[in-house]
């Protein structure tokens, strides 16, 4: 199979047919643009495992994603699309990069939901940016941005839902959109790689920030995630 892209965590190769991709789940975990790393035995099989599910259900709740099946352990068909290359973080409690920036108490539930966009760069370790920086640097039209604002709420309402009845709050993840037909579609992976999820009860972090700040067991966090979505899972 033909290499396409190979990012911090994923593979894309190109599938036999050429409207299609095959997204590959690596082991690499990365925090603060790459400066940190290490492999976790099985974290892409997992991911996938959660992803596809995330996904499956995005689908069938009519949000239009590049995600047509999960093939293997560690490997999604997915449709091709032009990468919009602007990270869409969704907040709903304060954490992670918005404490720093604002002084906002972690852990405060947001009024509504926040939207914020990130310029995917490495060399400029990703900068927050706003609605006329996407314009001025032709990352997206106006129009596209207010869909994908639109359709990023509604996604949220949705993976609310999806993690409150397995008792793990949704406080923040990323997203990324691409663009096929002239149609916005979600791409990339929902996974605890991209998402901040707290257990209810405990406020326990169950998803990347584990390996980001030394805490807890990665591995039995995710394979918890995992549990409690009830995934039937061989091999994991
Ligand atoms: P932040 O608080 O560091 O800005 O992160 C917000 C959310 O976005 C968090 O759930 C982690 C996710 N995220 C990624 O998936 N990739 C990234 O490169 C960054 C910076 C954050």
């Amino acid at each position: 199979m033909k290499l396409v892209l190979e990012g911090k965590a994923k593979k894309i190769f190109q599938s036999e047919n050429k409207s299609y991709y095959i997204q590959y789940f690596k082991d690499s975990a990365t925090a603060f643009n790459n400066k940190k790393k290490r492999d976790f035995n099985k974290k892409g099989i997992i991911n996938n495992l959660i992803s596809s599910d995330i996904f499956i259900y995005l689908n069938k709740n009519n949000i239009r994603t590049h995600f047509v099946k999960k093939i293997s352990e560690r490997e999604q068909l997915i449709k091709k699309v032009d990468i919009i290359p602007v990270e869409v973080v969704v907040r709903n409690y304060a954490a992670g990069s918005l404490v720093k920036r604002l002084a906002i108490k972690k852990g405060k539930k947001l009024k509504t939901p926040l939207i914020e966009f990130y310029f995917k760069c490495d060399e400029l370790d990703d900068p927050f940016i706003s609605d006329d920086h996407i314009t001025l640097l032709n990352l997206a039209n106006r129009d596209d941005i207010k869909k994908i604002k639109k359709v990023s709420i509604k996604i949220n309402n949705l993976l609310i839902k999806y993690f409150r009845k397995i008792n793990f709050i949704l406080v923040d993840y990323k997203l990324e959109f691409g663009i096929l037909n002239k149609k916005i579609i979600l791409a990339d992976e929902i996974s605890p790689d991209s998402c901040r999820l707290w257990d209810i009860k405990t406020k326990i972090s169950f998803d990347k920030d584990i390996f980001r700040e030394n805490k807890g067991n990665l591995l039995k966090s995710y394979n918890e995630i995992i549990k409690r979505l009830k995934i039937e899972v061989k091999n994991v």
